[in-house]
């Protein structure tokens, strides 16, 4: 007996290390240990003993099974942290790796120079407003001298909605709103930056839909000099300390005297490059003062009160001063081009 114990002993030892995995581990265990294993069968002879040989017996059994347990312990303990090895291997992170970089969106260059331009009017005590894009007839031609039949109407070629509504085709039909509104008939001063949209085929220089900032100052002894003074502040705001501006006469019927301005060239100083087109100036806006028929229109008093207006194109402003040669770009949302303005990537 006592060497069928040192048999199933070592036998037990044997499988017990041989096994790799826990439920092959259980098997083993209940073929030794288990309720009908030959080991119980063994124990179950101790009656038929001397009491001499069944304490010998009782010893070496207790033996055998102390070991076995210890060894199945054992066992158990090394294929749990082998397991678990296992999976620490497969999640392992890398903490040194570099992060990946979180891309940030970027302001529009339309709306860096709408912000630009809005700041500097502020800082000069204009109120920013805005208006409708979806304007009446009335509002966006009429009321600003232009009625009905007016050859001025064919350059805004426009979106009619009905007979009497369009989208805005400049914002200048804001003067009229803000005139109107202000029933006090105060002075007052402000910019209104805005989209507007004309029927033109889109290209390279062309866009259906377009931006402005309107600009109208009203109050008593207002002059062109007054205008003058602020579109050179504009000016050299946008374009560099070292910009002139020169007024030419021009035509719009909402103003009078008109005039369309041009700044010297930032890339040439007035020498004559690619992009002042060799004359050493590059249009920028249309100006004037307000039109008596205008002012009249919306309640003020002409007599008493003077006027001064001003229309600029935010593309054209924004293609002057990064160099956007294709006016598309502004529209496709390509980020390869908009990450080229006001990069604070991190
Ligand atoms: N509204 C004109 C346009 O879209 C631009 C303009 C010219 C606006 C002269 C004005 C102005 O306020 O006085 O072409």
């Amino acid at each position: 007996m006592i060497e069928s114990l040192e048999k199933i002993k070592n036998e037990a030892l044997q499988s017990i290390d041989e096994v790799t995995d826990e439920n092959s581990l259980n098997n083993v265990k209940s073929k030794y240990m288990g309720k009908k294993s030959v080991f119980s069968e063994i124990m179950s002879k101790m009656g038929s003993l001397s009491n001499e040989e069944r304490k010998e017996v009782g010893s070496k059994s207790n033996e055998v099974r102390a070991s076995i347990t210890e060894a199945l312990d054992n066992k158990l303990k090394s294929i749990k942290d082998e397991e678990l090895n296992k999976k620490l291997e497969g999640d392992k992170i890398d903490i040194t790796l570099p992060s990946k970089k979180i891309r940030k969106g970027t302001r529009h260059p339309l709306t860096i120079v709408r912000e630009e331009i809005e700041d500097l009017f502020i800082s000069m005590g204009y109120d920013v407003v805005s208006g409708p894009e979806v304007e009446t007839d009335n509002y966006c031609f009429e009321m600003l001298n232009l009625p009905k039949g007016h050859p001025a109407r064919d350059a805004q070629d426009s979106f009619y909605i009905t007979d009497e509504m369009l989208l805005r085709t400049h914002t200048s039909p804001v003067q009229i709103r803000s005139m109107l509104a202000n029933e006090e008939k105060k002075p007052f001063k402000l910019i209104c930056p805005g989209k507007t949209y004309r029927r033109d085929d889109d290209d390279a220089t062309h866009s259906h839909q377009f931006s402005q900032v309107e600009g109208l100052v009203v109050g008593e002894n207002i002059s062109l000099s007054d205008l003058k003074g602020t579109l050179e502040l504009f000016a050299k705001k946008m374009f560099g300390e070292d910009r002139k501006i020169r007024f030419r006469s021009s035509f719009f019927p909402f103003t009078e005297p008109s005039y369309e301005v041009d700044v010297s060239c930032f890339k040439c100083n007035e020498k004559g490059c690619n992009i002042c087109k060799g004359t050493g100036w590059i249009e920028i806006l249309g100006c004037g003062m307000v039109h008596p028929n205008v002012l009249e229109n919306c309640g003020f008093d002409h007599t008493k009160y003077q006027g001064f207006a001003f229309g600029v194109g935010i593309e054209r402003v924004a293609s002057l001063k990064y160099g956007v040669t294709n006016m598309r770009d502004y529209f496709t949302n390509d980020y390869r081009f908009l990450r080229n303005f006001d990069r604070k990537e991190i």
